[in-house]
This record gives structure tokens, C-alpha cells and sequence, in this order.
């Protein structure tokens, strides 16, 4: 489609130059104006614009147009000016404009009479331009003449003698020469384009490329009735360098494919803009055609965005080598390029638009370009340059079986898969398994595509990795792939198959590698934890190891550290013995995680913490991991660590910083296909704190979103998700449903092997039976729990088990077991604990007929409500506050309070030390709406920086 050619923009100036040469013509000030500028910049376009001002004016027109085909045919733009006025004058005119001395060019015109003066010396040369000349007098006696002339840099060398010799005789006489050129320099030609362009009667106009308020104007014009997006204009702008000929291309583009994204304009290349660059090319004389040809298209194969790989020198070589032209012939090429305004002035080597280079691109013949390609991507690479530089070269082609190829992308691979970024591994891992790789190759590319898949939960995965073991002898080697394939049969609930696995490649490493094998035993305890009836062997595994691993330093050191710590949580250890088993864990050196996503001992030490009253250590302990973890761009590690951060959060009443945490984990565990590890604590946190928060509808879409089935609902890994779900019933008004939620989880617990009260959901089971009036399964479920719970000895625990108690109690013994609550938790962090604890024994109080006593309690736990934004809880306070006369106390608008739970979100995350646009990308919101809620924030929280947010949203 051709667009239709909007208004002329942005040529005043030119404008104003045809004018006045106009108006000196006229007054026998003969002037010569010469339009200079590359390609497509609107030179033709100008001649026109005079061409009409001048007719309007009253001159007479003599018009041609130098091609290429004419170049070495002798006068060939002069015939072109004369004869199509000579054919249609009459007679007695023709006689006149041809008498005098004009007659010594009449033989130019007799061609019957073989007067053509192609061969003709240097004098009768002379006598015919000044044949010429007496012929434009003539005509220009009658009225004002305009010679028009295009493409003067395709004239013949005779035409632009001719052009010379008028030129400085023009004074006198009513002649306006205008003419249009490039500014290319080839030879021959030079000396007379020199003499023009530095003539004293001739004025040079240059004809440059639009502004960016250009190319806004332009497309206005193009695109009538098309709401123009800046986005377009600057891509336009950027892609063709505001000339306005690929510019109309370009735009006939946007008409056609009804652009949806403005980005993806810069990635087209229209053909015709192709075709008139590449014919613009052949048109020069040979062998320059050709080899501006072939680096014009070598280059559009190697002119990536930005700088290139290895630096300019470099650059410019291979795209000679790419070419197929030797260093004289290439630095030729290149200077033709950019005097044509196709190759940038200025180094790094490059297209001056864009747009041309994609054009080029885009049509080049697919064999050819894959010959490019593959020239480009050996000379690149055999200069040194990197897997990630090449490869882009090499993904495009079809496959050869070539060893090379095959070899380079799987290096891309593995470093893909290293850098995290698992699909963008499997499409290079895949790539090179279709070369076919060579057989050398083989095992180590099935073993990382194995591992790619099963970072994306495909379920090929497996078996991918069963044939990489096949092939794979050394024992290091299977040990590695070993790991992958037991996270998947892990992934799959196949618990012993793994450890089977596990065992051997254990037994295999014994003696080779102690890393490797401390990290195998590491990971037959983490699968063999997982199910009741093996976790006897995690026990037993690890007391094996205890006696090993004492004063060793090294990640994988602490991480056995770790589960040791971890199975003394859940095998029924005092919470003192587990919180010394977890320091000593920190003694082995700092804890990372391990590049293959496996089991964390930060991740593991954070929850023990947790679960023994350790709650702003931990969340410290988890805030380093995840930055360290976010740091590296390892995705597993992040996505479980934030979900047990989310968890955490909502452990210590933050309610809003659980949500962000959790939906963002829940997302992202989603996205990197974790093993269930971090996906029930995201979801889990996400659920309890909207369920908090009044927030039920919200809530259930959660739980839907999870697809809990029967079946993964007794699995330990899925507790945490299972428990939520009693919570958010039990808010829904079926109790029934949530306690047996509840006890279902409690039961699983125990079939597990563990009845640690912290991990145990009884003392809400139980509370919520006495609030169903069933008191009788209520009381020995909650003395059960504060047996227990008083055994492991933490404040929390007790106090859970203790409201449990006094709910299940009537009289003096349900206020003393919620008054010895209360004090447990005084100074606890747990901020919705000791709220509930709070309400419960306040409103206990209120119907012993102490109001007096209860009404402080209540207020405080009010005030706690409303700091949290536990709306439910809050409800029900205000009930209890009402029963005694008290009017409730409207919320705080200030303080943490105050904030609303996007300004929660923003400030959570600025305080953790994320940058605003990290922020943005996190919750899908622009760097602008983050600034705005942080300054909301400040301004409630009465801070003025991003350090002191910290402090400040922990004052709860
Ligand atoms: N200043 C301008 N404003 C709007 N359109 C322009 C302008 N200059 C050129 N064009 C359009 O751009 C295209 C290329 O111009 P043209 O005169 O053929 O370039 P050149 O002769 O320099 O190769 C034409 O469609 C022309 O109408
Ligand atoms: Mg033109």
C-alpha cells in the first residue's frame, strides 16, 4: 500500500532558497540551486515544490533526470531537457531558438543526418555547449526558463559539462537551474560535481532528515484520524532516522498490520525500503556495486543493537570476512556506504537507520542469510567472543549436524540454565540435541535439558534424565544428574524410587569427593523426611552424620546442619535443644544455597527459628537469603524463600506484608515449578492473612487456585496449605469443615512422626470446638496440646494451648488459663496471638461481670487490631466493646496503621531494600504509583527516607 504524502514538513528554509532564486531569475539574476542529500531525505520532492512555484510564476519548463542507465550515453540528460520542447514547438519557433549561435548544437538534435557528436574532440565539443547555451537565451528571451534536473549524480560527464559552462553565465539572463544530488563521490565524475558545488552563483542547499518533531508531524499527516502514541513516534524516529522516505514505508506498515505494540514497529523492515536501498547499490559502477552489495548485507547479519562484541576494529574485520572481501575492497565499500548515508559515520560499523538494516535483513535470501550467519558466527567466535554473543547467530539456522554448532549451544546452555533461566536453557539445550549433537557430547546436554525441564515442570523430564544417566559412567557426573532426577521423582510423590537412586550414587562418590557425597547425604535425608514411612532413615542418617560433619566448614556442612536442626524441630525436641542444634548449624560457615535449587539451610534454620519463638531472627535470617538469593537470580531458591517469608510475616502480624510476600511467592512458584516446598507456606500465608484481614471471597479464590485434592492433602509438604484452608472455613462459618481440616493435618503430623506444637494446628482445633459448644472433644484435645506444648517450652505454644484450655473451661479455671496467656504473651511478637489472647480473656472478663477489668484489655487488643489490620478480629473487639457502653474508637488515620495495604505492600518491599522499579515490576504497577504510595507512606509514618521505613513499619 502507498500512503498518501501528508503536508511537507519541516523545509522552510529550502522553501525559502527556491523562492528568492525565483525572484532573482526573474530579475535576469540567473541562479543555479542544487539540492544536496542522501537516499529518500526528499530531494525529488523540493524539485517539485520549485517546479510548481515556478510554473505558477510564469517559466517555462525544461525538465530530466539522470538514471544510471543513461550515465555513459554523451548528453543524454541534455537530450532529455530539449526535446520534448523541440518536438512540440513549431516551426518558426524551433527556427528561432536554434538560430545564431545556437545553431552549432542543432547536430545534437539531427539524428537522421548523422550529426550525433558522441566522438567529438575537445573544440567541437566546446562549440556545442555553447550551441546549448544560446539556446536557453533564446527561450529565455520569451519568458523566465527553469531547467529542472534530478539525480544529477547519474548524468552523463557531457550533461554536466553543460551544467559548468551555464553556470557561470547565467548572469544576465532570466535562468533558474535547480538540481538534486547525492553526494556520493565515484570517480570520474568528482572534478565537475567538485566545480559545481563550489561556484559562486551556485547555492548548495543541503537536504537533512527530520526532527523527531518531524517525524510526529509527518505521521500525523499519514495517519489521519490514528491517535498517535509517543512510543511510535520514537520508534519511528530511531528507526529511520527521521528520513522521511523509509519513514513513509515504515508508516504503510503500521496501515497494513494494525500494530498492536509500537515496539514491534522496530522490527520491521518493509521491502521496498530494501529493494531501493539494494538497487541504489547495483546502480554504482561495478565492482563497487558488488561489493557494497555484499557488506551492506554481511553487515545487516552482524549489526546487532549496541556495541558490538569485540570492539570496532574487530567488528569492521569480520564484516569483510563475513562479506567475502579483502581489507582494501571492504574499506571502500564502506566509505561508498556512508557517503550514501547507508553506513554511519562514525565507528562502531553500523547502518545509519535502523530500519534499513532490518529491510536488508529481512529479505535476504534464506540461504544466503544462513551462510552469513554461520561465517559470522565461526569468525566471531574464533576471535573470542563469548557463547551468548554467537549464539544468536546460530539458533536461526536449520540444523547440519555440525559439531561446532552443536557444541557452542550447548555451552549457551549450560550457562543459561547456571544464570536461572531455564527456558531460555531448554531452547538451546534442544537446539543442540537437533543438530544432532555428536555422541561425545551427548550425556552432559541430556543431563542439563533434563535439568532444564524439570525447573519448568515438564514431565519429560525424567526421562530425559534417565537417558542421560544411561550414558553417563563417572560417578561425579551421576551424582549431579542423580540430584535432578530424585527432585522430580520427589516432584511425582516416587519417595523411594529417589532414595534408591540416592543410595547408589551415595555409595558410588564414597571416597571421591566429599562435597559430593556430604551433599547426597544431605539430599537422602531431605527426600527421606518427607514421608512417615522413611523418616526413620532421615533419623538415623543424620545421627550417622552428627558424629562426621562436627567443625567441617562449607555450605553443604551447614546445610546437614540444618536438617539436623530440623529434625530435632519435628522429632520431638525441647525447643532450648533445637534452638542450640540450629546455632550450632550457623558455626559451619555461611549458609547458601545450592545452584540446583535443592534443599536450603537458610530456609530450614529460618523455620526452626520461627517455630521456637525466634521470629525477628528469622525473618533477618530469611530477609539476607532472599537477597542473596534474588542476587544471583537463582528462581527455586527465591520462590521458597519468599514463601516461607510470607509465612514468617504473617507469624508476626503483618498482615499486609504477607499478602505481598505471599501472592508474589505463590506466583513465582508457579512460574519456576518448585517442588511443593515453598507453594503451601505461600499459599498457606496468603490465605491466613486475607482471612484476617475480613478478606474471605479473596481467600477461597486462593485455595481454588491451588487445586488441593485428597490426594496431596496428607502429604507433609502440604500441611501448611491444608491448615489455611480449616482457617478460611472455620471465617466461611463451617466450622465443621475447618476442624476437620484441622485434626486431618494434626493426625498426618503425627503419622509423620512429629507432634511438635508448633507446627500443630490442635490448639486451634480445639478452641474452635469449645466455640462450638463441644466442650467434651474440646477439653482433652486442649490439655493434650499444653501437655505437650509445655514440654517444648515455648511462650507462644503454651499460650495457644492455653486459650484452648480456658475456652474449654467454664468459671475461675477459663480465666486463669487466659490470664497466665495474656502474661505469656506480653512482649511477644506475635502480634495476633496476643491479640486473640487479649480478646478473649477481656471478653471472658465481660461476662464474669468485670468490666472494669476487661475494658483495658480489649481496648489494647483494639489498638493491636486495628495496627495490624485484622479487620475480623477488630469486629468482634468492637461487639465486646459495645456490650459494655463503649463507643468504638475510630482507627488511627496515622502510624502503621494508617496505611493502606498498597502502601503496606510498597513500603514492605522499599524497606527490604528493593528499588522502586524493581517494586513496579513486582506488583504490576508503574514506578510512578510506587512513588506515590511511598510518599503516602512517609508522610502517615512521619519519616523522610527509605532507611528509617524499616524501623518504622515494625512498630506494631
Ligand atoms: N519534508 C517532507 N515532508 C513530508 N514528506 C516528505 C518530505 N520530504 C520528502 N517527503 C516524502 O518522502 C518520500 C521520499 O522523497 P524523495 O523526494 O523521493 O527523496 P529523494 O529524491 O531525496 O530520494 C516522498 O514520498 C516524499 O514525498
Ligand atoms: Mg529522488
Amino acid at each position: 500500500m502507498r500512503l498518501e504524502v501528508g503536508p511537507f514538513v519541516e523545509r522552510h528554509g529550502q522553501f525559502a532558497a527556491i523562492d528568492a532564486a525565483i525572484e532573482n531569475s526573474r530579475a535576469r539574476e540567473g541562479q543555479l540551486l542544487i539540492f544536496e542529500g542522501a537516499l529518500g531525505l526528499g530531494k525529488t520532492a523540493l524539485l517539485n515544490e520549485a517546479k510548481k512555484r515556478a510554473l505558477t510564476a510564469g517559466f517555462t519548463l525544461l525538465h530530466a533526470r539522470g538514471s544510471e542507465f543513461e550515465a555513459g550515453f554523451p548528453y543524454g540528460v541534455v537530450r532529455q531537457l530539449f526535446e520534448p520542447w523541440l518536438a512540440t514547438a513549431d516551426e518558426a519557433e524551433r527556427k528561432a531558438v536554434l538560430s545564431g549561435p545556437a545553431k552549432l548544437a542543432a547536430p545534437l538534435f539531427e539524428y537522421g543526418t548523422g550529426g550525433v557528436v558522441t566522438g567529438a574532440g575537445p573544440e567541437q565539443r566546446q562549440a556545442v555547449l555553447h550551441g546549448l547555451y544560446w539556446m536557453c537565451v533564446h527561450l529565455a528571451r520569451r519568458a523566465p526558463l527553469l531547467l529542472l534536473l534530478d539525480d544529477l549524480h547519474w548524468a552523463d560527464v557531457s550533461s554536466l559539462q553543460f551544467l559548468t559552462y551555464m553556470e557561470g553565465r547565467l548572469d544576465g539572463h532570466a535562468i533558474l537551474m535547480c538540481a538534486a544530488t547525492e553526494s556520493v563521490d565515484d570517480g570520474q565524475r568528482a572534478d565537475i560535481n567538485q566545480a559545481l558545488l563550489s561556484s559562486a552563483s551556485a547555492r548548495l542547499v543541503a537536504v537533512g532528515p527530520l526532527s523527531e518533531d518531524g517525524v510526529r508531524a509527518f505521521a500525523a499527516g499519514a495517519l489521519p484520524g490514528v491517535r498517535l502514541d509517543e512510543t511510535l513516534v520514537r520508534v519511528c524516529y530511531a528507526a529511520t532516522g527521521g528520513n522521511p522516505f523509509f519513514l513513509r514505508e515504515l508508516l504503510a506498515e503500521v496501515r497494513e498490520e494494525e500494530l498492536g505494540d509500537p515496539l514491534s514497529l522496530a522490527r520491521v523492515g518493509p521491502r521496498n525500503i530494501a529493494r531501493v536501498v539494494l538497487r541504489r547499490l547495483q546502480q554504482l559502477p561495478q565492482p563497487l556495486a558488488e561489493h557494497t552489495t555484499r557488506l551492506a548485507r554481511a553487515l545487516a547479519v552482524l549489526d546487532a543493537p549496541g556495541e558490538p562484541a569485540l570492539g570496532h576494529a574487530a567488528h569492521a574485520a569480520h564484516a569483510a570476512h563475513v562479506a567475502g572481501l579483502d581489507a582494501v575492497e571492504a574499506a571502500e565499500a564502506v566509505s561508498t556506504l556512508m557517503d550514501l548515508g547507508i553506513v554511519h559515520p562514525l565507528p562502531p560499523l553500523r547502518f545509519a537507520q535502523p530500519v534499513v538494516r532490518t529491510a536488508i535483513y529481512e529479505h535476504l535470501p534464506l540461504p544466503s542469510r544462513h551462510r552469513a550467519h554461520a561465517r559470522a558466527a565461526k569468525a566471531l567466535h574464533a576471535a573470542g567472543a563469548t557463547g551468548a554473543q554467537v549464539v544468536p547467530l546460530l539458533v536461526p539456522l536449520p540444523p547440519s549436524g555440525d559439531e561446532w554448532t552443536a557444541t557452542v549451544l550447548a555451552d549457551a546452555g549450560r550457562e543459561a540454565l547456571e544464570a536461572g533461566d531455564p527456558a531460555a536453557a531448554a531452547r538451546l539445550l534442544r537446539r543442540a540435541l537437533d543438530e544432532p549433537a555428536p555422541a561425545a557430547l551427548l550425556p552432559a546436554l541430556l543431563a542439563r535439558l533434563g535439568a532444564a525441564e524439570l525447573r519448568l515442570r515438564d514431565p519429560e523430564a525424567t526421562a530425559r534424565l534417565g537417558e542421560a544417566l544411561e550414558l553417563t559412567e563417572d560417578p561425579l557426573d551421576r551424582a549431579a544428574i542423580v540430584i535432578d532426577m530424585s527432585t522430580a521423582l520427589t516432584a511425582a510423590a516416587r519417595y523411594e524410587d529417589a532414595l534408591a537412586l540416592l543410595q547408589q550414587a551415595h555409595a558410588a562418590v564414597r571416597g571421591r569427593s566429599r562435597e559430593v557425597e556430604l551433599r547426597l547425604h544431605s539430599e537422602i535425608v531431605k527426600v527421606a523426611q518427607l514421608t512417615p514411612r522413611t523418616r526413620p532413615l532421615a533419623a538415623r542418617e543424620l545421627s550417622r552424620l552428627d558424629r562426621t560433619v562436627v567443625g567441617e566448614q562449607g555450605a553443604t556442612a551447614a546445610l546437614v546442619g540444618a536438617q539436623q536442626a530440623f529434625e530435632a524441630l519435628i522429632g520431638g525436641e525441647r525447643a532450648p535443644d533445637v534452638l542450640r542444634t540450629a546455632e550450632a548449624a550457623l558455626l559451619h560457615g555461611p549458609l547458601t544455597a545450592p545452584p540446583d535449587g535443592g534443599a536450603q539451610a537458610s530456609w530450614l534454620i529460618a523455620l526452626v527459628l520461627a517455630c521456637c519463638d525466634r521470629l525477628p531472627e528469622a525473618d533477618r535470617l530469611l530477609d539476607e537469603a532472599l537477597r542473596d538469593a534474588e542476587e544471583q537470580s537463582m528462581l527455586l531458591a527465591t520462590a521458597d524463600l519468599r514463601a516461607l517469608h510470607a509465612w514468617l510475616r504473617f507469624q508476626r502480624g503483618m498482615l499486609a506484608e504477607a499478602e505481598t510476600d505471599g501472592s508474589l511467592a505463590l506466583g513465582s512458584t508457579e512460574e519456576a515449578g518448585t517442588p511443593p516446598t515453598g507453594m503451601p507456606f505461600a499459599a498457606g500465608a496468603l490465605i491466613d492473612s486475607l482471612v484476617a484481614q475480613g478478606q474471605i471471597r479473596t481467600a477461597a479464590r486462593v485455595v481454588d487456585r491451588c487445586g488441593l485434592d485428597s490426594d496431596i492433602s496428607r502429604q507433609p509438604t502440604f500441611l501448611p496449605l491444608v491448615m489455611a484452608r480449616g482457617r478460611l472455613r472455620i471465617a466461611q462459618g463451617d466450622a465443621e469443615a475447618g476442624v476437620r481440616d484441622l485434626l486431618g493435618s494434626a493426625e498426618a503430623l503425627t503419622e509423620w512422626g512429629t507432634d511438635c506444637p508448633a507446627l500443630s494446628p490442635t490448639a486451634t482445633a480445639a478452641a474452635t470446638l469449645a466455640r462450638m459448644g463441644r466442650t467434651r472433644e474440646a477439653r482433652p484435645l486442649a490439655e493434650e496440646t499444653l501437655a505437650t506444648a509445655r514440654r517444648f517450652g515455648t511462650p507462644r505454644t503454651v499460650a495457644g494451648a492455653l486459650v484452648a484450655t480456658g475456652l474449654a473451661e467454664e468459671g475461675r479455671a477459663r480465666l486463669r488459663h487466659l490470664e497466665e496467656a495474656v502474661a505469656l504473651l506480653e512482649d511477644s511478637p506475635a502480634a495476633l496471638e496476643r491479640c486473640l489472647a487479649l480478646t478473649e480473656y477481656g471478653a471472658a472478663l465481660r461476662r464474669a461481670d468485670r468490666a472494669e477489668q476487661a475494658r483495658p484489655l480489649l481496648r489494647r487488643a483494639g489498638e493491636i487490631a486495628d495496627a495490624t489490620g485484622a479487620a475480623a478480629l477488630a469486629k468482634r473487639i468492637r461487639g465486646e466493646l459495645a456490650a459494655m457502653g463503649v463507643r468504638a474508637r475510630v482507627p488511627a488515620r496515622t502510624g502503621v496503621s494508617g496505611l493502606t495495604p498498597r502502601e503496606r505492600s510498597v513500603s514492605a518491599l522499599a524497606a527490604e531494600g528493593k528499588r522502586n522499579q524493581e517494586i513496579a515490576r513486582m506488583l504490576f504497577v508503574t514506578v510512578k504509583t510506587v512513588e506515590w504510595h511511598l510518599g503516602q507512606a512517609y508522610r502517615k509514618l512521619g519519616i523522610a527516607s527509605r532507611g528509617e521505613l524499616r524501623d518504622a513499619l515494625a512498630r506494631v
